[in-house]
């Protein structure tokens, strides 16, 4: 699949998302067509700037935008109000104006926090997401969730804000490490899971060595989902909720641990397996479990529910004494559950 892919997501602000190898090296041209303004920030992680932000700074130029590149460390650790601060500051030394536009590039904390700044800054600027990891590309650069973490947890404080173009380069995905492509791995096949069994199938028919071969397919399936969802649920009043699979314990697992010893994507593999071990048949249970592990996604963790459950009561999706959780019966069909929390913790008080 070389060709380039456009998938128009129709929320309350329309915009297209791009799928295309190499089109980093175009993004310049690719923005001069979708935006008036031609002075931009990119803001951006000191990894992914050594790796790619000399290639979209310049062809940004080259299609006559003047740019500039704010950088913040690496990781969840920078997904808070002090860097936030620092991008208004920088965003205000630049004189940037509401007509103008930022440009997230990197990975889910940097699209994340550039959201959130560009929902608030001059009480709102056009952005512009360039993922550059499987989780960024195949889930939060689509769908407007902005946010950072709190000390009390994680995207405690946030804004819907769609982007207004999303540009996807899969060749960005070869420099991933094993670990955040095994993290990306997770969602794509809880997307598998709740909606698609033939995704499913094609995921489980492949492992972490060879996914490449179905890298673009793949990641057009999934972000096509997410348009679907999103479409029917801009702010995540109901069907969108489908889309938490396996999160509410998978969160629970990410705090015991202290957001340390298992990614993301770890934790929703383990929240989906826990559910579907619970009250799916064994054959659901087997087939994702054996999914998860072709791709180094863990199925369990070494801890007791009466350690865990706590955490799940603590999950920002909560209302009230109530919680929903996902359950997929059949692979390709998500049923919500809305019940209080300390039924949920009498069903899962034996995992
Ligand atoms: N990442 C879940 C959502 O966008 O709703």
């Amino acid at each position: 699949m070389d060709k380039i892919n456009k998938i128009r997501v129709n929320t309350s602000t329309p915009y297209d998302v791009l799928i295309e190898r190499g089109s980093l090296e175009k993004c310049g041209k690719i923005i001069a067509d979708t935006v008036k303004s031609r002075t931009a920030v990119i803001i951006t992680d000191d990894k992914v700037n050594n790796l790619y932000g000399y290639t979209v700074k310049k062809s940004m130029e080259d299609n006559g935008f003047n740019v500039s590149v704010f950088e913040f460390p690496n990781g969840e650790a920078s997904k808070n109000s002090d860097t936030l601060n620092k991008i208004y500051d920088f965003l205000c030394e630049k004189n940037i104006t509401r007509s103008d536009i930022l440009i997230a590039l990197g990975g889910g904390v940097v699209g994340d926090i550039t959201g959130f700044a560009s929902a608030t800054f001059l009480r709102g600027i056009g952005f512009i997401q360039i993922p550059t990891t499987l989780l960024a590309q195949i889930d939060s650069s689509v769908g407007g969730k902005t946010a950072i973490d709190l000390k009390g947890g994680k995207n405690l404080v946030g804004a819907f804000k769609q982007p207004e173009l999303v540009i996807c380069d899969s060749e960005t995905l070869k420099t991933l490490t094993p670990e955040f492509l095994s993290d990306g791995m997770a969602e794509a096949i809880k997307y598998g899971m709740i909606r698609d069994n033939k995704l499913f199938e094609l995921i489980a028919s492949h492992n972490l060595n060879n996914v490449d071969e179905i890298m673009d397919k793949m990641v057009y399936t999934c972000i096509d989902i997410k348009r679907q969802v999103v479409e029917n649920d801009e702010f995540d009043k109901g069907e969108r909720m489908i889309l938490n699979f396996g999160h509410t314990l998978g969160h629970a697992v990410e705090g015991y641990y202290n957001y340390k010893t298992y990614t993301h994507g770890c934790g929703v593999a383990v929240g989906m397996c826990m559910i579907t071990k619970k009250l799916c048949s064994d054959e659901v249970y087997i087939k994702l479990s054996e999914c998860l592990e072709n791709y180094n996604l863990p199925i369990s963790v070494p801890v007791s529910s009466d350690k865990l459950l706590p955490f799940c009561s603590k999950d920002k999706k909560r209302s009230g004494g109530n919680l929903n959780y996902i359950v997929c019966r059949e692979i390709g069909k998500a049923e919500i559950v809305n019940t209080t929390v300390e039924d949920f913790n009498n069903l899962m008080s034996d995992i």
